[in-house]
């Protein structure tokens, strides 16, 4: 059987860094995020039985680096269902793969979901979540719909995202300023574990949960000043173990910090807009719906900006009756 499904990459604004266990790909602390209505991955998966091997085609080329991981992940839909058949996969992304902007997020997000429907095996949500999990970290935040919690947990079965709110609950918008659509040196699965090589890494870990516990309240009460705030600050923290981490990991360009600043300089002007970044130079830019035309037209002002994408919030991960082959 063939299967089509769509996955939405998603924003941490409580950021996964550091692992307590590698192999199930456990989180040394808990995250929240948001899908992002424009970042998506669509992809189409089909067993066949006249295959040797994985034919994997993403971004429409064939020798991609992402590939192994692809079939180890198909591997684990395989023991799922107890058979050994290999799959044909095409993924397409709506975005530059790798350059911050959480490919793999929604990249196993799609694959993961495509692939248990192709299989013919139905999982709940949370078996999805952990399921994607595997295949990438940050990837179990794309299945639920809209603003969702990833739990740390101990053991694979309890370290899963579900569904804070759905994606209409809060007007907000995720305004990413492409800087870079270079691949980055250091991929995250590299860079996540040598967090803990931070003298700030515990300090973090102290804190996390109070801050989950903030985050979570600031948008059950729509509090968008002070949750942009702890986002901001979280998202300094984030390079600030990055920065310290050795080998240090300096994701940042000169445009990023530009950016950055024009952020702060809006906000000295009377606008509630905030910045938070992931694993890369991309700055996201948080504001309210009402606040976007503004914001946009001052960060396209920037020379070096290449494009703006805005986001709302977003479903999670669903299938598709078109199929990309
Ligand atoms: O899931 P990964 O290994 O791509 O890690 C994602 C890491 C950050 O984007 C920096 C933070 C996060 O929680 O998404």
């Amino acid at each position: 059987m063939k299967a089509t499904a769509k996955a939405h990459s998603n924003i941490a604004f409580i950021k996964y860094w550091g692992r307590k266990e590698e192999t199930l790909r456990l989180p040394s602390n808990g995250s929240i995020s948001m899908n992002l209505s424009n970042l998506f991955t669509t992809t189409t998966v089909e067993f066949r039985s006249d295959l040797n091997k994985d034919d994997v085609l993403v971004n429409g080329e064939e020798n991609n680096a992402i590939n192994s991981r692809i079939s180890k992940h198909l591997d684990r839909i395989r023991m799922l269902l107890q058979k050994n058949i290999y799959a044909k996969v095409i993924s397409q992304n709506s975005f530059a793969a790798s350059a911050g902007l959480a490919s793999s997020a929604s990249g196993f997000a799609a694959l993961t979901v495509a692939g248990v429907a192709a299989a013919g095996l139905h999982l709940s949500e949370k078996e999805l979540s952990i399921l994607a999990r595997q295949g990438s970290g940050s990837a179990c935040r794309s299945i639920p719909d809209g603003f969702v919690e990833w739990l740390d947990g101990n053991t694979s079965e309890d370290s899963y995202a579900y569904k804070l709110f759905d994606q209409s609950y809060w007007d907000l918008c995720d305004i990413v300023t492409v800087i870079s659509k270079e691949k980055k040196d250091v991929p995250t699965s590299t860079g996540q574990q040598t967090a803990s090589s931070s003298i700030f890494f515990q300090t973090r870990l102290n804190n996390i949960a109070q801050k989950i516990k903030t985050c979570k309240n600031l948008i059950k009460t729509k509090n968008f000043d002070e949750f942009g705030k702890l986002i901001e600050m979280e998202a300094l923290e984030l390079h600030t173990i990055m920065f310290t981490s050795w080998p240090s990991l300096i994701y940042l360009e000169p445009t990023s910090l530009t950016v950055m600043k024009e952020v702060k300089k809006l906000r000295d002007e009377g606008i509630s807009v905030y910045f938070t970044i992931d694993a890369g130079p991309n700055i996201h830019i948080i504001c309210q719906a009402k606040d976007i035309d503004i914001v946009q037209k001052r960060i396209n002002s920037i020379p070096e900006i290449i494009e703006t994408i805005v986001n709302q919030p977003s479903k999670g991960t669903y299938l598709l009756e078109d199929h990309l082959f």
